[in-house]
This record gives C-alpha cells, structure tokens and sequence, in this order.
C-alpha cells in the first residue's frame, strides 16, 4: 500500500466503514473490546505484546523538538514534508507542525493539511461550522458558554469525542492556530498506546477492567428541548477491527461521568490519574505559535488556562476526524 493518501488505498483501508444513506453521515465499525489472538493488545498474547511494546518504546522520542516537523505550507506540502509528519503519527501518534503561514485565517490550511494525510472524514460535532472546522475562540454569548473548550480556563486531560455513540468515535484530530493566547493555552500531550503501556506493565487487570464495554458512561445531555443527547456507555479501550489500532475513550472530569463501580475499574482509574499528574517524560508541553498546529490519533491532551482578551484573542482551528492516520 502506498504512503500517500490515494483513493485505491483509502478504499482498502476503509473497506468496512459506512455511509449511512439515510443520515448521509459516515460511520465507522463498532470498536472491539476483544482483540483478535494475535493482537498486541489481547491479553493472551505477552509475546506479541512485548514485541509490539518494545519497538513502540524504541521509537518514542525523548524531546518535543523531535515532535516537531518544518513545513512551509500545510496546504501543500512536499512529500519530505508530508513523511515526516506521518512518521512521528506511526511512532507516537502526534506531530506537530510549524508553518510559514503565520496568523493566515485560512480554514483551508486544516482542512487540506487532513486531506494530504488521508483524513476525510469530518465529523461534524455540536458546535463545529458548516465547513465541519470548529473555530475554538471565547464564547461571547450563545450555546458555546456553557463549554470549557470556549473559555479561557483549563481543560482537564480528555481524548475527543468520549461522548460520542461506539460507531462515530474520533480516530484523528487537528489544531491549528491562528493566533496564540498572550500567556498560557499550552497543551499537554500523552499518547494513548504509552499510557496503555504504563497501565499493563502495572497490571494487566488495568486494561482488562477498562476494555470493558461498561467500564465509563457519560450521562444523556438534557437541554430545553429534552434528550439532546443519550448516555454513551462504552469502554476506555478498544480496538479498531480492521486495523487493529488502539483507540482510547477518555475524561478526566468527575462530574456527569460513571465509572463502573468494582474495584478494578476504579484503581485502573486511580492509576492513570497518576500517571497524567506525573512528570513522565513521555508527556509532552506544547505552545502552539502562529501558523503552528497539532495533527494525531487522537492521542490524550490537556490544556492550560491563558490570558488575553480583545481582538488579539486566541484563535485555534480544530478539525476532528472519524479516520485514523
Ligand atoms: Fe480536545
């Protein structure tokens, strides 16, 4: 299969995903919470699993800097640029880019960056705009007051989408800046698969309590009208069917959140609290500069609260994707 996004390619690898002709949205195959024999993640399996944890750690990098890659137009970039990228997405599942694009408000620079790495498929949440691209600024009023991700104060440790129904999870996800926060909007980072890692070396009953299909709900969301969305009950791990990639259903709130109630779960839980409130040198620091962005597999992140009001206002783009890069 070749590396880049062609169609042949995009068609293999999304031979199970469907369009529903009714609603006219794509959905994706239901994750499994059991892995198939020779999986990594099947708990069977330590030999596949110690190999697969052993390149993955090889690969790791040891600094932000080697997160980093230089492009000078994410609308079109050159096949150097285009590899870097995606090989810092197969080694830890996030890159982040820095561009010559300055504070250009183009919400084609996401969109086509996503494009050139295979991510077509926008899911278009709540709050996002006509053009599936969420403009993520202060609220000055509306819906999106009442949302952490609109305001200036922290956002607590979380992978998107945890709230979405099994079939429509989020695989990808893209921020681009437009302007940065005069102080503060820094965003923490922890792949997903390294905190599987940290979980099963512990104790393997972790990540079996936690592929669970009833491992965390979230409650319905009631609004004026009623229902405006049901209770999602899922599990933190599961494992894409067709590509046998991890995926990881988080929340760090502990409200409007239930965590199955045995003992297992919960210091599962206890466990990977500590270790996102650790100075593991696996978890990244990143302040996203003008014309810079954060493109990944939905890797677990945080952000921290910032300061600056008025028309210099932070401006971030962000892009979430039902693909997986
Ligand atoms: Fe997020």
């Amino acid at each position: 299969m070749c590396r880049r996004a062609c169609a042949i390619c995009w068609t293999r690898r999304n031979s199970n995903r469907l369009l529903n002709e009714a609603s006219g949205r794509f959905e994706v195959s239901s994750p499994a919470t059991t892995p198939a024999p020779d999986s990594p993640f099947s708990l069977d399996n330590a030999a596949a699993y110690l190999a697969w944890r052993e390149q993955k750690l090889s690969g790791c990098p040891s600094r932000v800097e080697d997160l980093v890659v230089d492009v000078h137009d994410p609308r079109c970039l050159t096949e150097a640029e285009h590899d870097a990228i995606l090989q810092r997405c197969r080694n830890t599942n996030v890159a982040v880019y820095r561009s010559d694009c300055g504070a250009d408000p183009d919400k084609a620079i996401p969109k086509q960056l996503g494009l050139q790495l295979g991510l077509t498929h926008l899911d278009r949440n709540l709050l996002a705009d006509d053009d599936g691209i969420t403009a993520l600024s202060l609220a000055a009023g509306g819906a999106r007051l009442d949302y952490i991700p609109y305001s200036n104060r922290p956002l607590n440790w979380h992978t998107d989408g945890y709230y979405n129904v099994t079939r429509r999870q989020i695989r990808a996800m893209l921020l681009h800046c437009v302007r940065p926060a005069m102080s503060g909007g820094i965003n923490a980072l922890l792949d997903h698969e390294i905190a599987y890692i940290m979980l099963r070396d512990a104790d393997t009953r972790y990540v079996q309590a936690l592929m669970e299909t009833d491992a965390m709900t979230i409650p319905e969301r009631i609004d004026e009208h009623g229902v405006a969305r049901p209770a999602q009950t899922g599990p933190v791990f599961s494992v894409d069917p067709e590509s046998g990639t991890l995926h990881m259903r988080y929340t760090a709130r502990t409200r409007s959140i239930v965590w199955k109630q045995n003992p297992e779960t919960l210091a599962a839980r206890e466990f990977l609290e500590r270790l996102l409130a650790s100075d593991t040198p696996y978890i990244f620091h990143v302040r996203l500069e003008a014309g810079m962005g954060i493109v990944c597999n939905n890797v677990l992140h945080n952000r921290s609260g910032f300061a600056g009001s008025g028309d210099d206002e932070r401006l971030l783009y962000r892009a979430r994707y039902y693909d997986h890069m």
